[in-house]
């Protein structure tokens, strides 16, 4: 065996382990799209999705991307660079309007937007100030920065959410700038960031500038779903946002704004823009169509899925579980426990309602979880039926009594 197959089969050896005892929870393939499909032809109903307005099956959007397929097929052959159409620069202008912005930018996904984002404002002059809770497209930019010959940013993290933990890192930092990365609402724990406190702080500190990764707030929170910011009215203090298609936008594809000399200098020198493949158009017209119903109904959709979000919270609180910090649609059903949260996320899909566990190394061991979305999507039967399931699951597998399940004979 060479060394490459003695790393993998170590590496693999806890994965095995879970596949063999029939709990190991990725991966599995759904027969169709959407919050109701099925996985092996048993009807599920999927819980972990981030289709937040459920709008990624709508009729409308597939009728947008088919023609979009008709027209220009499902490939430009090559990066924005030589691979740029009109339908690009249209919705690229409608968002910028949309979210209040300058300038837009669309990546091939939102991953690629960060570090792209953050590799071209990053350099010796730089400290990039990151919370402990980050996404990986943060982590990764930061680290892929602060490995770049000649780059080499500072890198300093916070205490999530801590606008005094922040203060303290801006006070201390090394460098003259500071790049500040933070997200809208954090994906596995649900809580929306401390933005106003942020933006308090960091006025207070010069060169200090925010970048918000706002993926989850888009299409969920602010009017008509335009995000954190627009929620409390601090568009003009941060100055670069990010954002997905991968979630409300029903799709793939990233999103950058801010105003136009930024967008501009990113567009020019992000090498993940650069030297990636362009963003196809069915899923820029699939986009186009979602941001139409946004124009047009945003406000509405949005009060209806927080209507559903407190629906749930108030269903999982009566029960008595622990949502963590969550104060959004995502709700993390703490279970503690990795074997609580695999055999709970087993028994559930049994019944038919899909919920991912999330497990070290995603969270810290003792954090382990189950990711639960609530979207506009779910009917009020697909809730009262998790609900039900989780009180017995939650129970027989010790999620709700916190007992180790060591003690299960
Ligand atoms: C906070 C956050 N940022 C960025 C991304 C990446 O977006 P995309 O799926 O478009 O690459 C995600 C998606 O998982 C996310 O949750």
């Amino acid at each position: 065996m060479s060394w490459i197959q003695d790393k993998a089969k170590a590496s693999l050896e806890r994965v095995r382990t879970a596949q063999k005892n029939q709990v190991y929870p990725y991966f599995r393939s759904f027969d169709s799209g959407g919050l109701h499909t099925s996985i092996d032809g048993k009807p599920i109903v999927n819980f972990s999705s981030n289709d937040y307005l459920g709008l990624t099956t709508h009729p409308k959007v597939k009728e947008a991307a088919a023609k979009a397929v008709e027209r220009y097929s499902c490939g430009l052959s090559s990066s924005r660079v030589q691979a740029t159409t009109t339908a690009h620069i249209e919705l690229e202008e409608r968002l910028a309007t949309w979210f209040g912005y300058e300038r837009c930018l669309l990546f091939t996904t939102g991953y690629q937007a960060m570090v792209g984002t953050i590799m071209s404002l990053a350099d010796r002059d730089t400290t990039l100030i990151l919370d402990n809770l980050s996404h990986a497209c943060i982590l990764d930019g930061t680290f892929l920065a602060a490995g770049t010959p000649k780059m080499a940013p500072e890198v300093r993290f916070f205490n999530h959410n801590s606008a005094r933990s922040l203060e303290r890192v801006l006070r201390t930092r090394d460098r003259k700038h500071a790049l500040v990365l933070i997200e809208g609402i954090y994906s596995l724990d649900g809580d929306e960031a401390n933005i106003a406190q942020f933006v308090e702080v960091c006025a207070r500190y010069e060169h200090s500038v925010i970048v918000c990764d706002d993926a989850h707030g888009t299409g969920t929170l602010g009017k008509g779903g335009r995000g954190i910011l627009e929620k409390y009215e601090l568009r003009s203090k941060v100055p670069v946002v990010i954002s997905t298609f991968s979630k409300t936008f029903g799709g793939i594809g990233g999103i950058l704004l801010g105003d136009a000399d930024v967008v501009d200098h990113i567009k020019h020198n992000a090498r993940s823009f650069l030297f990636s493949a362009s963003l196809p158009v069915p899923l820029v017209a699939a986009a186009g169509e979602i941001l139409t119903m946004l124009e047009q109904d945003g406000e509405a959709m949005v009060a209806e899925l927080q209507e559903k979000a407190n629906y749930m919270r108030q269903g999982l609180k009566e029960i008595g579980f622990d949502l963590g910090e969550s104060n959004t649609h995502i709700m993390p059903v703490m279970c503690r426990e990795e074997r609580k949260a695999l055999f709970t996320h087993v028994a559930l899909l049994e019944s038919g309602v899909l919920m991912v566990p999330i497990t070290y190394p995603a969270v810290k061991e003792g954090e382990e979880r189950l990711r639960l979305n609530v979207t506009r999507g779910h009917t009020k039967e697909d809730m009262d039926k998790a609900l039900e399931l989780l009180a017995t699951y939650g129970k027989a597998f010790f999620v709700l009594s916190g007992e180790p399940l060591e003690t299960l004979s």
